[in-house]
């Protein structure tokens, strides 16, 4: 069993076993999750998708103070090793095993740069993940776009959730998103990355609706609600 947390925007908790995953933990700053209190979570790991500020959010700060692995891509480990972070370098089509389970990096159809002292760092390409923990596999999307090999994603490892950007403008949008569950043929889909800025306002109702519409199971979740699969 399973239970996943969603913290708002892309941030998720997974745990199972006594092991708890942070995804793109964005709580500082994210109005979304205003309201909940994580000043005092605990994680074993923290992955990242990319390093835009809405995703890289508090993991440093998070990884830091519960000298947690920070699970990403070479570059952006290169860039967190800077920041005296423990890092766990993959990169896209690479699996590896944990001791809770396994991690396996996805392509992303986005960008992953930041600035920093008025530098444009570029880190290499973003991802997603699909992470088998507690006997349940998860597919994390990050930011991206639509790409027909989410159809391979959902082949190679069945999926019980896939969660899916919705928002629009920097990801997918709804109707994308409906023929990206499609491709998956995830057990659940849970939608995130809307709402948390004006740019990406979109009626979550009107995507599970549509998803439904494919047989597909949806769940809207809000801010701070669990659910075990
Ligand atoms: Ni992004
Ligand atoms: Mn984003």
């Amino acid at each position: 069993m399973l239970n996943l947390t969603f913290l708002g925007h892309s941030a998720f908790l997974l745990e199972a076993g006594g092991v708890t995953l942070a995804l793109d933990p964005f709580l500082t700053g994210n109005p979304l999750a205003a309201g909940l209190d994580t000043a005092g979570l605990r994680v074993n790991y923290v992955l990242l998708t990319h390093v835009h500020g809405d995703h890289l959010g508090d993991t440093i700060a998070l990884a830091s103070r519960c000298k947690a692995p920070v699970v990403c891509n070479f570059e952006v480990g290169c860039y967190l090793q800077t920041k005296g972070i423990e890092v766990v370098t993959m990169h896209i089509g690479g699996a590896k095993l944990f001791p809770f389970g396994r991690i396996k990096l996805t392509q992303a159809l986005h960008g992953n740069s930041l600035i920093e002292n008025g530098k444009v760092l570029s880190l290499g390409n973003p991802n997603g993940f699909v992470v088998n923990l507690g006997g349940k596999n998860v597919y994390h999307a990050g930011d991206t776009g639509l790409f027909s090999d989410m159809k391979l994603i959902g082949e190679l490892d069945r999926l019980d959730v896939a969660l899916l950007p919705i928002g629009d403008n920097y990801t997918m949008g709804i109707e994308d998103a409906v023929r990206a569950a499609d491709f998956l043929s995830a057990e659940l889909v849970v939608p995130m990355h809307y709402n948390t800025f004006p740019p990406i306002s979109v009626d979550a109702q009107v995507f599970r609706d549509k998803v439904s519409a494919h047989g597909i199971a949806c769940r809207v979740l809000v801010p701070g609600e669990t659910i075990s699969i």
